[in-house]
């Protein structure tokens, strides 16, 4: 190689660490009605990639960051599957890749973690900690993530700052540390102190709150004079934090196992400055993967990436299936020719396109912890690698704890070709998990899914694109549990669970009705495998 050729690889080289360094990918996890949309649309706000609040929100007249696709999203007016919003901050780059916000979400929102390097934990101030919460919570603690808590909605009346926080470190074991502290009680909210320096941030409202909040630094001595008793208050309990060492710490928030906390309420604007800030500060860039092999790759290595996603149908007129892809390594241009990790086989990226919100745009270039979305991806399934140069795969995406599971069949027998062509397909682009056994046989296998929501699609597509509409007979398991060949039993001897194998990596699962069973199973069977899955696997 000569000196130029050189020379021009390593300022490209450069060039990707750099911008790769330049991004923030995360997800916001919460609960429905935690404030999810209000705050994606603050961010964006605050960040100036919107003029108004009000063009990026999931609800109403103000829909737009979701991605609409089929009639049924539309007539149910939930967002099926997730979508990235690209946020120029600054020096810096979020992408921030929305979760559904629907009580029935699927294995897509478990799924969309996978390609975050950070999430903010979203709670309701009244409400603490809810369940949809702790469910994604459980799948951030499986990676060993780190997480920003933002503890919103501090304009109306809600809980006790610390006794929020008690809840935070008793029920998940996170250890909370306040980067700012409240002024006034919530539902009378005065400002935020930055405990870095304990200068405070007097907040003022702003009428409908489409524009950001009045924000009036003061030294203490101001602050003190202006807020009177309630900074009294706040002091006092700053005091407190110091004493129990909540202070931030980046080795366990990196490792998942402190959080920094901020408060704020979306609505009014107040504290998503910090937030915006806290992001560009603490949160990670992207960082060097590991491959399959357990080997890391620069971010400036060329060009890899994973298919966290697929989607179908989102446009009508071309019944295009859509891969969801984050860049790992290296610098993407459209119209490269990647290799499809599983087959080996070429990948053209000519009609690659960013996604922002509901638009999606042709792009030129991205970088690592950038999402990309490929079009005419029939051939690629979720977890799959591409990637330019010498071989490289990623670990497969792991399958989530289903909690649901129906028999399928398809309507008319003399379709079952179509059927079976339908039900391989969604189960490459996990859609649902399907599940077999010799005693169901291959006509009427069991799907399984996070999500009821998960069926319905199943319904939808195979009647529309596959020809092949189908029949689901629900089954009363709730619970999956991983068993190997040796240890499982038939199913008469589990009282009434059943053994199944996943079609998509054959493992073998154990269905079970319910925790109860679980524990009888358990005892009468103390040499049997019973692993949880991830998410969602507690006993
Ligand atoms: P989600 O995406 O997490 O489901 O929540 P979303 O943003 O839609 O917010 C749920 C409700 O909470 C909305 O009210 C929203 O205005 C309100 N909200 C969000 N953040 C704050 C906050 O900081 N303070 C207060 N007071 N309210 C907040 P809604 O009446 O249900 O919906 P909408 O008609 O306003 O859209």
């Amino acid at each position: 190689m000569n000196t130029t050729a050189t020379d021009s690889d390593a300022k490209a080289t450069a060039e990707v660490t750099d911008q790769a360094a330049r991004r923030r990918t995360f997800a916001v996890i919460s609960h429905p009605d935690a404030g999810k949309s209000t705050l994606t649309e603050a961010l964006a706000l605050h960040a100036a990639a919107i003029t108004s609040a009000g063009a990026v929100h999931g609800k109403g007249e103000r829909r737009g960051v979701t991605s609409d696709w089929m009639e049924m999203e539309q007539s149910r007016g939930i967002s099926i599957t997730s979508a990235a919003l690209r946020i120029d901050y600054g020096d810096c780059v979020f992408n921030l890749l929305d979760t559904p916000g629907h009580a029935d979400f699927s294995e897509d929102t478990y799924r969309v973690l996978s390609a975050v390097d950070c999430a903010i934990m979203l709670l309701d101030s009244a409400k603490g900690l809810e369940p949809q919460t702790l469910k994604l919570f459980d799948v951030c603690r499986a990676r060993n993530m780190p997480v920003i808590t933002f503890v919103n909605k501090w304009d109306r009346p809600g809980r006790e700052p610390l006794e929020l926080l008690d809840e935070i470190e008793q029920r998940i074991g996170l250890r909370p540390t306040p980067l700012n502290w409240p002024v006034g009680i919530a539902g009378d909210f005065r400002g935020l102190i930055d405990r870095s320096d304990g200068t405070y941030t007097k907040l003022t409202r702003t009428p409908g709150g489409a524009t950001r909040a009045v924000e009036e630094r003061m030294d203490a001595e101001q602050a003190a004079r202006a807020e009177g008793e309630e900074w009294g208050q706040a002091q006092e309990e700053i005091e407190l934090l110091g004493e129990i060492e909540a202070h931030y710490d980046e080795k366990s928030f990196l490792a998942g196992e402190s959080s920094p906390v901020l408060f704020g309420a979306a609505l009014p604007n107040f504290g998503v400055s910090q937030l915006l800030e806290t992001l560009v500060k603490l949160a990670p860039a992207p960082e060097d993967p590991v491959d399959v092999l357990g080997e890391r790759r620069p971010v400036g290595a060329p060009f890899s990436g994973q298919v966290f996603k697929m989607q179908a149908n989102m446009d009508k007129a071309h019944r295009d299936r859509m891969a969801f892809l984050r860049i790992s390594s290296g610098r993407f241009d459209r119209g490269m020719v990647l290799t499809h990790g599983a087959t080996g086989r070429p990948f053209a990226t000519k009609y690659t396109q960013a996604v922002f919100g509901s638009e999606r745009s042709t792009i030129e270039s991205a970088y690592p912890g950038d999402v990309i979305a490929l079009v005419n991806a029939a051939a690629l399934s979720v977890g799959d690698t591409l990637y330019s140069g010498p071989k490289v795969e990623f670990a497969p995406i792991p399958s989530f704890s289903p909690e649901h599971f129906a028999v399928c069949r398809a309507k008319d027998s003399g379709r079952y070709k179509q059927f079976q062509r339908g039900i391989a397909q969604l189960d490459a682009e996990g859609v649902v998990q399907v599940l077999t056994s010799d005693v169901r046989g291959e006509q009427a296998p069991v799907l399984a899914a996070v999500g009821p929501l998960q069926f319905d699609v199943v319904s939808h597509r195979m009647a529309e694109e596959f020809n092949a509409p189908v029949e689901l007979a629900h089954l009363e398991y709730s619970l999956a549990r991983r068993t190997d060949a040796d240890s499982a039993p038939t199913a008469h001897a589990l009282s009434g669970a059943e053994v199944l194998k996943r079609r998509s990596d054959g493992e073998l699962l154990v269905l079970v009705h319910n925790k109860y069973r679980l524990r009888v199973i358990k005892r009468d069977n103390p040499n049997l495998i019973l692993e949880p899955l991830l998410a969602g696997g507690t006993d």
